[in-house]
């Protein structure tokens, strides 16, 4: 069901009529519905957090550098702090509940629009061409959440910023692969 996914997504991305983001994602969504309906949509290890803290298990990388798809691990309690996406993305709730907040940028600050949770089986989307790129989740528990993100261009290019409130600054805050397999966006230094 990976590998289907995988090919919707090319599809998608040389399919003339899929011209906006919304239109690529929303081709990409019955693939994703599929693999989260799977027995076993992935490996168990790739549900894993790392050393007890979030991380995003790489499970596809295009060879053209166009997506790639991750699980995204969140135990209980944590939160991805305030960012932005800064090109399309595809997720999928597999496991566990995640509270998304999604926010619109006024000029200054990330302003808060929306506060969904979401369930295994949901599928939302990231369009920051219509001004979704920004959001934060949380995992409130039971358990640990494991959602598939399919996100434009590779972990290492994916444009990927933070809102650092204290300073009221928007910041870089790049995925970096943190063991063999294992990307975790962490801020610049
Ligand atoms: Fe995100």
């Amino acid at each position: 069901m990976l590998r289907r996914l995988v090919t919707a997504a090319e599809a998608a991305l040389v399919d003339p009529a899929c011209r906006t983001e919304r239109a690529r994602a929303e081709a990409m969504r019955p693939a994703m519905a599929a693999l989260l309906a799977d027995d076993e949509p992935i490996a168990e290890q790739a549900c894993q957090p790392l050393q007890g803290a979030a991380v995003g298990n790489l499970l596809y990388a295009d060879p053209e550098r166009r997506f790639h798809i991750l699980a995204v691990v969140f135990p209980e309690g944590t939160s991805s702090g305030v960012h932005w996406h800064g090109c399309w993305g595809l997720i999928g709730y597999l496991r566990g509940g995640d509270e998304e907040t999604r926010y619109r940028w006024d000029g200054e600050q990330p302003v808060e629009v929306s506060r969904h949770v979401w369930h295994q089986g949901d599928i939302t989307t990231l369009l920051p061409e219509e001004d979704e790129g920004w959001h934060r989740v949380r995992n409130p528990g039971p358990g640990t959440g494991v959602s598939i993100h399919v996100l434009c261009r590779t972990p290492a290019d994916h444009p990927h910023r933070f809102w650092d409130r204290d300073r009221r600054q928007v910041v870089d805050f790049p995925f970096r692969e943190a063991a063999p397999g294992r990307w975790r966006a962490e801020l610049a230094p």
